[in-house]
């Protein structure tokens, strides 16, 4: 995710935003750029690198002024390079703009603008953006009304900041999807993508809404809603201290990202699926590709396997679409027999883990098409796959994958659906799906809502010495994600099975002193997973079952039971189960003084074998 700031009011305008952008460095960047007002133009200066690069630029000379907008991109369409860096002007060279995001139908806009004779400068998105916002300002309408306009061509997950040398007095923000916060201060306004960059400058700041629009002056700040509508303006006052800003006041990056899960979801599915439930995956293989495939290879490790697993289970209970799923270390190593009509998946947060690397560039080899679902763009998985479907989760920064992992599944669900619309599978309903999948942001706020009973459980079974993860079907394949959160953050051994397995050798292993925990969301295989429990009660091993809100009975069968909300489909339901997981694991950890963000031995992003 890029760091966005801006600022107007009597400070030198160019020194503020260029140390806003300094204090989001932590959110990782490879180019910066800065627009600020000169007398009847605007000057943007920006490089490739870090910000000492632009600083060099910047501050050869003073450069004094009012207003000025200022961006750290993380390389997005197009590489890392001072004429893709932001801000971007349109075609006239009137407006400046900066963006945070991603928006998919840049390159249909991109040609209809080529077709009027619009000449580009970059490889970017942004750009494109630009130059539409130049298009609707060019009907002598105000800056806030071109970016609305403008905003409703543009499709995708994605903020803008513009500013105008023909109106000197506003800055223009609009947030689709990514995150924007306006700093309302005394005789100056700013804003930023997080709040860290405000604080030196204000504590009262307004978390503006998806799908609004926001106009600052020195002196005033609006916000409309998408049909120009005033919204009141309510400040909300930070106490945190920089640190803790950064972790958005909650106590590690890991329970930020978990709670940061239901954004992540709208993230993930914003301007991939329309009103009518229509998933549109732009930049994926055309059609006819999905017709021809024939299997499909899922290859990833860790959290991002698990991922695969789900995927699998999707694309096999849904598409009937047969479906492998390889730790890539061991892909590599397996000569694995690959179908010239089948499709590789690579899925992977960091977009940087060696293995999965390898194991693409032999899918490569082999001329098998190959797809990535990555969540950092620019990164070299993303940029070697055929096609990426970026999982848009924002920086994830605790080792331990939370939203990333979500994210990834969500992506498998829309892409699997997305596949069943191209294909016309039968039986799939896939607008009965979509407005399921719409449900998932506040269901997963349901979730987490149940941290304070997670809480107690934690404190009851935190010495425990070994916790086994048990469940069937997807149940099975969440409690795997949800045994490596413990595991990699509370470092208790676990054992993961299919919940059937148990009395093939395992049971063997079950104390009074060792927990299992059930995932119990399907309700077609509920009582087989009950019996499974009964037995491990049988040898006095205590139990925990997740299960959903509508089941009556577990109560009586678990030692504990946690219920999530139900939707209508099992695949769903197993995935809300993963939020209570990852809580536990997270309190587990925190009450017995474990190092969270940054486990021993670990590290976030494998980059060697
Ligand atoms: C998961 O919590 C771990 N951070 C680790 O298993 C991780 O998922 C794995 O290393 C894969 O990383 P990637 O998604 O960046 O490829």
């Amino acid at each position: 995710m890029c760091g966005i700031a801006g600022y107007i009011g009597p400070k030198n305008a160019v020194d503020v935003v260029f140390d806003q952008l300094k204090r989001l460095e932590y959110r990782g960047y490879d180019s910066a750029g800065i627009a600020y007002l000169q007398g009847d133009h605007i000057e943007v200066t920006k490089r490739a690198g870090k910000l000492s690069e632009l600083g060099k630029a910047l501050f050869e000379t003073p450069k004094i002024a009012q207003l000025a907008i200022a961006h750290s991109r993380w390389a997005t369409h197009g590489g890392p390079t001072n004429e893709n860096a932001h801000p971007h002007y349109d075609q006239f060279e009137r407006v400046a703009i900066i963006h945070n995001g991603i928006i998919e139908n840049y390159l249909e806009l991109k040609q209809e603008l080529v077709a009027k004779g619009h000449k580009f400068k970059s490889q970017t998105d942004t750009e494109v953006a630009a130059h539409v916002i130049g298009e609707e300002y060019a009907n002598g309408v105000p800056l806030e009304e071109a970016a609305r306009k403008a905003s409703k061509r543009l499709r995708g997950a994605f903020s803008l900041v513009l500013m105008s040398h023909t109106e000197p007095d506003k800055i223009v923000c609009v947030r689709n999807a990514s995150p924007l916060v306006l700093g309302l201060g005394n005789g100056e306004n700013m804003l930023a993508s997080d709040i860290p960059a405000l604080l030196p400058y204000t504590r009262e700041v307004f978390i503006m809404d998806e799908n609004t629009i926001g106009v600052l002056t020195k002196d005033s700040v609006h916000v409309y809603d998408s049909d120009g509508r005033s919204i009141p303006i309510k400040p909300m006052h930070i106490e945190w201290d920089v640190a803790s800003a950064e972790r958005g006041g909650f106590e590690h990056f890991m329970l930020k990202e978990i709670y940061e899960q239901p954004q992540v979801m709208r993230q993930v599915t914003a301007g991939r699926v329309d009103d009518s439930g229509v998933v549109r995956l732009e930049g994926v293989f055309n059609e006819n590709v999905w017709t021809e495939i024939d299997r499909v290879n899922i290859i990833a490790c860790g959290t991002a396997y698990h991922a695969g697993l789900m995927g699998k289970h999707f694309f096999e209970s849904t598409l009937r679409l047969p479906t492998d799923v390889y730790f890539s270390s061991e892909f590599r190593y397996g000569n694995p027999v690959l179908s010239p009509k089948s499709l590789a998946i690579f899925v992977s947060q960091s977009g940087e883990t060696a293995d999965t690397l390898a194991a693409l560039r032999l899918c490569k080899e082999r001329r098998i098409r190959t797809l990535g679902i990555v969540n950092v763009i620019g990164s070299s998985i993303a940029r070697e796959c055929d096609r990426t479907i970026f999982t848009q989760a924002g920086p994830e920064i605790s080792v331990a994958s939370t939203k990333a992992y979500t994210a990834q599944v969500m992506v498998f669900a829309l892409l699997g659906l997305y596949i069943a619309q191209v294909q016309e599978v039968p039986g799939v309903r896939v607008e009965e799906w979509v407005s399921e999948i719409m449900r998932m942001d506040a269901l997963a706020e349901e979730c987490l809502t149940l941290e304070t009973d997670i809480i107690k459980m934690a404190e009851e079974i935190k010495d425990m010495p070994l916790c086994f993860f048990l469940g069937r079907g997807a149940d099975a394949f969440v409690a795997m994600e949800g045994a490596l959160k413990l595991k990699e953050i509370a470092y208790i051994p676990t054992q993961e099975y299919p919940a059937g397995e148990m009395k093939h050798g395992p049971l063997a292993l079950i104390t009074d002193k060792v927990i299992s925990i059930f995932g119990c969301t399907d309700s077609t295989v509920r009582d087989k997973v009950v019996s499974n429990m009964k037995e491990v009660q049988a040898r006095a091993g205590k139990c925990l079952a997740i299960t959903t809100s509508d089941d009556t009975l577990m109560e009586q069968a678990a030692d504990w039971t946690i219920k999530i909300p139900k939707t209508k489909y099992d695949f769903l339901n197993a995935l809300l189960a993963i939020v209570p997981l990852q809580l536990l694991s997270y309190h587990i950890a925190r009450l017995n003084g474990c190092e969270i963000d940054q486990p021993r031995n670990l590290a976030k992003s494998v980059t060697v074998e």
